[in-house]
């Protein structure tokens, strides 16, 4: 049955009950109507008028309630929220427009993982880009320079002999930078030594630039699945980045292990607390976690810290 066949049938029927209730009451009552109208009789009609307009009226609205319901849900629905879908309360022909409403959000939702799926490929792609020639240019670039300056170094004259070694050793961590850049750009310890050591890696790496000590516990499940991995590993360091940026935390705790929801990971901080806001960060997260069909909730209590969980169902 369409929408508006369902909505037709709804109105109708209603209305037919009061017409119908009102014909009763006017056939069984002994009350009569004179022509023309006698003075006395109006209250009686104006009185039966209101009744039959307002049990029309509180009829209609709520049958058209579940309406009222899907409007609001229209305006509040967020694709990132994979639970946000109307219940379908026992509203009969209704249910039709319900189910169609969530079909939509369905098809829409699919195809925003598509798209947001396909966006995330392009920009991991970029940057292993970005990162290879990093690495390949100007790292072996500066290499180059690097190596050259050892030798003039070698026989320079004594008197600019400490002068080059400081150019040398500006040389040296500028390469030094470049490569890690590079290495954040594309985790390439993912590939090569897998999740645990890039975690590992991300969060000392973590600790010595922010100076927050990081307990870590990560154990991964053997076969897991590459994306997967990329995903937990840019979630991890988003999550950090936060801590560090914003969390004014003594403490930091990265944790990844089975637990009974799924593969969990867990990045906690003991800081300010009280994310109210997605911003980008958190957003990319969220598109992260369902290219993956994982669950992402961000916990953040004014006062008590943050806490993001991250829930790969097995
Ligand atoms: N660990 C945290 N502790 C306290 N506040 C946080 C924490 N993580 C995020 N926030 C708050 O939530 C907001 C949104 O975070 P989100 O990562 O989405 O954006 P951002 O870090 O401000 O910008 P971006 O990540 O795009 O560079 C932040 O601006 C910050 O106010
Ligand atoms: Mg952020």
């Amino acid at each position: 049955m369409s929408v508006h066949t369902a909505l037709f049938r709804r109105l109708f029927l209603i209305n037919g009950l009061v017409f119908t209730v009102g014909t009763l009451v006017l056939a069984l009552s002994p009350a009569t109507v004179s022509s023309p109208v006698v003075l006395t009789e109006l209250p009686v009609l104006l009185v039966g008028l209101a009744v039959i307009l307002a049990a029309n009226a509180l009829l209609v609205r709520t049958s058209l309630a579940p309406l009222g319901s899907l409007a609001t849900l229209m305006q509040r629905v967020d694709l990132l929220h994979h639970d946000d879908r109307l219940t379908d309360g026992g509203n009969g022909d209704l249910a039709h427009l319900i189910s169609t409403f969530n079909e939509m959000l369905d098809r829409l939702e699919a195809e925003r993982n598509a798209a947001s799926a396909h966006a995330l490929a392009a920009q991991e792609g970029e940057r292993q880009r970005i990162a290879r020639e990093l690495h390949d240019e100007i790292g072996q670039s500066l290499t180059v320079v690097l190596l050259g300056l050892k030798r003039v170094v070698d026989r320079a004259p004594d008197d600019l002999r400490e002068e080059l070694r400081g150019v040398a050793e500006g040389v040296r961590s500028s390469l030094d930078e470049v490569r890690g850049v590079a290495r954040r750009l594309r985790p390439g310890v993912l590939s090569d030594l897998g999740l645990h050591s890039a975690l590992t890696a991300l969060s000392s790496e973590f600790s010595q630039a922010s100076g927050l000590p990081v307990t870590r516990r990560v154990e991964v499940p053997h076969g897991l699945d590459g994306d997967v991995e990329l995903v937990l590993y840019r979630i991890a360091q988003e999550g950090l980045t936060n801590v560090a940026r914003h969390a004014a935390a003594t403490r930091a705790e990265l944790t990844l292990g089975q637990e009974q929801a799924g593969l969990t990971l867990r990045i906690r901080d003991n800081g300010r607390g009280g994310v109210t806001r997605d911003g980008a960060g958190i957003r990319g997260m969220r598109e992260r976690a369902l290219l993956v069909g994982a669950r992402l909730t961000v916990e953040s209590p004014p006062g008590e810290g943050t806490e993001v969980v991250l829930v790969v169902p097995a």
